[in-house]
């Protein structure tokens, strides 16, 4: 058993999700509410005691100094609770706007306890959270034994580290998951494996997974044969992180369900939003998903509650989903993976929902009321800058603000790089092939790129 797995509340959920709402064709089911505080007695576990919030001054902690902890510091200044973030480089993203960021590495232990002792006057650290996943559980569970909580726990972060072991939880818990399987980590038992896959497979195709390190579509591999991660295997038996294989699921479009929990237990979702992916990594965000029935939006927000509940997750919880049509043509929604922290399918919030990602992670992580997740206008569309011809983004600023002015442009302050996230830009409006052109347009200025002049501002005054 995983330490701080609490069976009650697994079975609760798995209970809930198998037991009530088996697939979305058989119609809208849930009783279960979707937002709002859960009437479930929620058990304390072994990791994780309720705690009241302190009174007095507030400090969040962060682990990681990219754009997620630069984006947490508008909605921490608002709010009166102090941030100290501990960052990678004195240059990082983050480092650039939050004022207290001890330099340190994420997986050294002393750094992670400097950042939330006390010291030169400061007070403790309220509170530990993350901006990614790669930090050390054994490290975390040992702070929270000499009183330190941590949000989102080890327990559950184990399963955003590691997909292997996210898969086996999804599966316990009985949440809809493409066919997948772990691969043995002796080479030819690895490949044998792979090609029974294989050789189940409609189409001969499959997509093979890094278990561990992965992100934006580095470490995920469509396959048709074991030679096609022969470099992977060479990784494996070097001592590299185990690989696992999925279906290849064709699916019509990705959705992903964002969820806040806190650990008093009260649960928040926002609108399931359409995520559209290039070459794996997110491009763009458009919230709400356009044409979701409401069944399959009820469905993707329960399973997300289910996962946050059954995982025992606090702040924020983006849930990854394929969207696919069952044999009547009926939607149907299964998990693809999970992170545990402000997403970037969540970054229509900030300008688009009435409560942002990062307030309501700081909320959550805090033990906090959570904040209305309501969308603020019918469409946002987030458009990510993925790369830039520019020398400094900066020089598209002129004209994209007088051609869109009402665009909300968020940039990151990070070093330009062939396809790297630099930014993204929210629109928001009542039309949504309007808004979806006008927040593309105004990405695509920031990469440098030519851009027709119709979008004038006359023409859309
Ligand atoms: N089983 C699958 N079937 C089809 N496409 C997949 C599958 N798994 C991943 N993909 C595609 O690859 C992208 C990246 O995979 P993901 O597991 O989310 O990795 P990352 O950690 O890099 O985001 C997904 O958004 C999706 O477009
Ligand atoms: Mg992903």
């Amino acid at each position: 058993m995983l330490p701080g797995y609490d069976p009650v509340r697994a079975d609760t959920a798995s209970d809930r999700l198998l037991g009530a709402c088996p697939t979305v064709a058989d119609g809208p089911v849930s009783s279960i509410p979707v937002t709002g505080p859960t009437d479930l007695p929620l058990p304390e576990t072994a990791h994780a005691p309720r705690t009241v919030t302190p009174r007095g001054p507030l400090t969040v902690a962060v682990v990681g100094g990219g754009q997620l902890a630069r984006m947490m510091a508008p909605a921490a200044g608002e709010l009166g609770v102090g941030l100290r973030v501990l960052v990678e480089d004195p240059a990082s993203s983050a480092a650039q706007v939050v004022t207290d960021a001890p330099v340190g590495a994420a997986s050294g232990e002393g750094a992670i306890r400097d950042l939330i002792a006390p010291s030169d006057g400061r007070p403790a650290a309220t509170v530990l959270t993350f901006e990614h996943e790669h930090v050390p559980n054994a490290l975390l569970t040992d702070l929270i034994a000499h009183g330190t909580p941590v949000r989102p726990g080890p327990h559950a972060l184990v399963q955003a580290q590691d997909k292997i072991a996210m898969r086996r939880r999804l599966t316990e818990l009985g949440v809809p998951c493409p066919r997948w399987a772990p691969l043995p980590t002796d080479p030819a038992a690895g490949r044998a494996a792979l090609a029974d896959f294989l050789a189940a497979s409609t189409g001969g195709e499959a997509v093979v997974k890094t278990s561990r390190g992965g992100y934006d579509g580095k470490g995920v591999r469509v396959v048709s044969g074991p030679d096609d991660v022969a470099d992977w295997f060479d990784a494996v038996a070097a001592g590299g992180p185990a690989l696992l294989v999925e279906e290849k699921v064709p699916f019509t479009r990705e959705l992903a369900a964002l969820v806040a929990r806190r650990p008093s237990g009260e649960v928040r979702t926002w609108p399931v939003v359409e995520s559209i992916q290039r070459d794996g990594v997110c491009a763009e965000v458009i919230a709400p998903a356009p044409d979701l029935d409401p069944a399959t939006d009820a469905r993707a927000r329960e399973i997300a509650v289910a996962v946050a509940e059954g995982l025992d997750v606090t702040g924020v919880l983006a849930v990854e989903l394929f969207e696919t049509r069952g044999a009547d043509g009926s939607p149907q929604v299964w998990v693809n993976e999970l992170a545990m922290r402000p997403h970037n399918s969540g970054h229509w919030t900030i300008d688009g929902a009435v409560t942002s990602q990062f307030e309501q992670h700081l909320r959550a992580v805090l033990d906090l009321p959570l904040g209305d997740t309501a969308a603020r206008a019918p469409w946002t569309v987030m458009a990510n800058v993925l790369g830039s011809h520019l020398e400094a983004l900066t020089d598209a600023l002129p004209e994209l603000m007088a051609r869109f002015p009402e665009a909300r442009v968020n940039l990151y302050g990070k070093g330009i790089r062939p396809g790297r996230k630099l930014g993204h830009v929210n629109v928001s409006g009542d039309d949504l092939a309007e808004v979806r052109r006008r927040a593309v347009e105004a990405a695509a200025l920031l990469r440098g790129d030519e851009v027709s002049t119709s979008s004038t501002i006359e023409e859309h005054a």
